[in-house]
């Protein structure tokens, strides 16, 4: 069988087809998949705005604006955000900076204008035109967006550098708060002109600068929900529907076979009261359960031990005899699954064994054994550094 060609990544607009094609083909080919340059896609682009225009927006209380200035020679950068006022500018370089400012669609309505030629995604999808002014070299650095991105080249010249390779290294230079990217290789380099547009999928890396002179970009952003978001919202949402009186319920309840363990009875249990815990795998469930319950109504929890103890220390005081307390706000549980077993204390996660984390449980004093194994210290460790344990007596040597 032979593979369907590569959508070219270069193509021509015109009046009638910004994109170079029909939004059909555009969202078929290119949209959330591929980069895609359109050359000429609005013929004799006229700006919506002036610079002196978005430096005035720049200033106002309200507007998200963002000046960044390179230090070529020593390559820093200064970033200030808005609202800005005339000294800010007056104090620009001659060149190597921009100013950013955001949501430019919500202050002025020809700006708004240019959303008319995206009508074919749904509005709700649509984010923002972020307008940019820059000085040649100016930029904001090599980065990745998470959202889908329509980088309209107004009045100027500015290169664009793109990385659409799947396996580029993604990781941030931890010297600039801009989350430049640490190494950036590109795979394709355009310069674009005056009502060129560069379309770029989440996750691609890109740089663009200002080139020999002056230029403004007009960046039509998209917005796309987290899974965190949508989760978070889901469950407010539900929550905010579900009587009080719809609780956790165990009318099948039988005798504790280990003192704090949630066990199968639990999940179902918990599927049972639940409308989406079904879906989730029950390792999932067991690990959500347990670090929920042990934070659930906690009025206080334990202080952290200062300063903390190292394991050859709590060692030396347990071969010594010491005893361990549980903290009286110490809340515990503890669940054994495919991934292993896990101890849960005030919301946090511990690795652990069953016979100890079942110890744990059941008793306020505890002697532990002789030689606990790696993973018993670790949890011992761990517990007593963030105050669920207490250490009591012990000879001293
Ligand atoms: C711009 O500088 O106008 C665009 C910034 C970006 O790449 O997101
Ligand atoms: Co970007």
């Amino acid at each position: 069988m032979t593979k369907p060609p590569v959508p070219p990544i270069e193509v021509r607009g015109s009046a009638r087809q910004p994109l170079g094609m029909s939004p059909a083909r555009f969202l078929h080919d290119y949209w959330q998949k591929r980069p895609l340059l359109i050359r000429n896609a609005f013929p004799d682009f006229k700006p919506p705005l002036e610079p002196d225009d978005l430096a005035g927006l720049a200033c106002e209380d309200g507007a998200l604006s963002r000046l960044i200035v390179h230090d070529e020679k020593r390559d820093r950068w200064s970033v200030k955000t808005g609202p800005l006022d005339e000294a800010d500018f007056g104090r620009t370089p001659g060149s190597n900076w921009t100013l950013l400012v955001q949501d430019v669609d919500k202050w002025d309505a020809d700006v708004a204008g240019l959303l008319e030629h995206f009508r074919f995604l749904p509005s709700w999808r649509l984010d923002d035109i972020m307008v940019s002014y820059a000085e040649p070299g100016g930029g904001v650095g090599a980065h990745v967006d998470q959202y889908d991105v329509f980088l309209l080249q107004g009045p100027g010249q500015r290169h664009w550098a793109i990385s659409d390779d799947p396996h580029a290294p993604k990781d941030f230079r931890p010297d600039v708060e801009l989350k430049q990217l640490a190494r950036f290789e590109p795979t394709h380099e355009w310069l674009l002109e005056a009502g060129d547009m560069l379309y770029l999928p989440p996750n691609i890396a890109h740089d663009g600068v200002a080139f020999g002179g002056p230029c403004m970009t007009f960046s039509i952003g998209m917005r796309a929900p987290s899974q965190a978001e949508l989760t978070g919202d889901l469950a407010d949402y539900l929550a905010e529907r579900l009587p009080d009186e719809q609780r956790y319920a165990d009318p099948d309840l039988v005798p504790a076979r280990a003192a704090g363990e949630i066990d199968n009875a639990t999940l179902a249990r918990l599927k049972a009261a639940l409308p989406f815990a079904a879906a989730l795998d029950d390792d999932s469930l067991r690990d959500w359960f347990g670090r929920f319950i042990t934070r659930y109504r906690n009025a206080q929890t334990p202080a952290a031990l200062e300063p903390p103890l190292d394991a050859t220390a709590l060692r030396k005081k347990l071969a010594a005899g010491a005893q361990l307390l549980r903290h009286p706000w110490s809340r515990l549980a503890w669940s054994r699954g495919k991934t292993g077993c896990m101890l849960y204390a005030s919301g946090a996660a511990y690795p652990a064994t069953p016979e100890l984390a079942g110890q744990l449980c059941e008793r306020r004093t505890l002697n532990p054994a002789a030689a606990p194994s790696p993973t018993e210290v670790a949890l011992l460790l761990g517990l007593v550094n963030d105050g669920h344990l207490v250490l009591r007596g012990g000879r001293r040597r």
